[in-house]
């Protein structure tokens, strides 16, 4: 019982969730240090994202000014809820693309997805037909209330087939904030993490925030991702070039960001 409280409580005394915000005297590099953002919803109208091309190409335009150099956006894949496909998805790249370049803007942008576990993903797994990026890195999520079953099955079958798993968002999960060592479980099986940088300014919740923060003081962030869906959501990631938990999150992990 003590380990187990010691192991809940003690990672947060070192950075908290009422310190972190502190004002920095200048601004932290975000988008120039991290130069990719490898999570995002901007195919206009097929998720929850981005709903207009107008909309996506402001919010391309304000990673630019962010000093990002390029953007891999990941529209949901999950079958029950959007009605996605690959051909989709790459259709749509095609037409921000297209628009992107009537703009000054020339942020370059590339297209993989976000993959729920469930049977579509299973399938598209087992055909080794998945969307990656870079280095063969997949983006998945999962229930954020129940561990899936087969879990540890399929990042093994991802890994045999020569995917890098990356795990979004590894904040939300409410199942593994009650089980702490599922953190440590997945790490050692090979899985990476990508922190929403959202989750870091306390969105959507102090709840999220506090486990983002527990990760960062443990090292264990390997991305930071924006998971942006709407211009709002980059104007509070702006917010964090002159707060303390970005230079935190610079010193107590290795961030892979800008080795794409
Ligand atoms: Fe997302």
């Amino acid at each position: 019982m003590i380990n187990g409280l010691k192991k809940m409580f003690s990672p947060f005394s070192a950075l908290s969730p009422h310190s972190h915000l502190l004002p920095l005297s200048g601004e932290l590099e975000l988008g120039r240090k991290l130069k990719t953002d490898i999570h995002s919803h901007l195919i206009p109208g097929i998720d929850d994202g981005a709903k207009t091309m107008e909309e996506s190409i402001a919010i391309l335009e304000a990673f630019e000014h962010l000093g990002y150099e390029r953007v891999v956006t990941t529209p949901h894949m999950m079958q029950d809820r959007y009605d996605n496909s690959h051909k989709k998805i790459l259709d749509g790249l095609f037409e921000v693309r297209r628009e992107l370049e009537k703009h000054s803007c020339e942020i370059k942008l590339d297209a993989a997805a976000e993959y729920y576990i469930d049977d579509q993903f299973e399938k598209l797994l087992y055909e080794r037909d998945i969307l990656t990026f870079s280095d063969n890195y997949i983006l998945f999520e999962m229930s954020c209330i129940n561990k899936p079953l087969n879990l540890f099955d399929l990042i093994l079958e991802m890994q045999i087939a020569g995917y890098k798993p990356i795990l979004a968002h590894p904040e939300r999960y409410v199942f593994m904030n009650n089980d702490r060592d599922l953190y440590y479980e997945l790490k050692d099986s090979g899985v990476l993490f990508q922190v929403d940088m959202l989750s870091l300014t306390n969105y959507p919740s102090f709840e999220t925030q506090r486990y983002a923060l527990w990760l960062c003081n443990n090292g264990m962030i390997d991305f930071l991702g924006s998971d942006a869906h709407k211009i709002a959501h980059l104007d509070m990631i702006e917010k964090l070039k002159t707060t303390s938990i970005l230079k935190s999150v610079y010193d107590k992990n290795k961030l892979l960001n800008d080795t794409l």
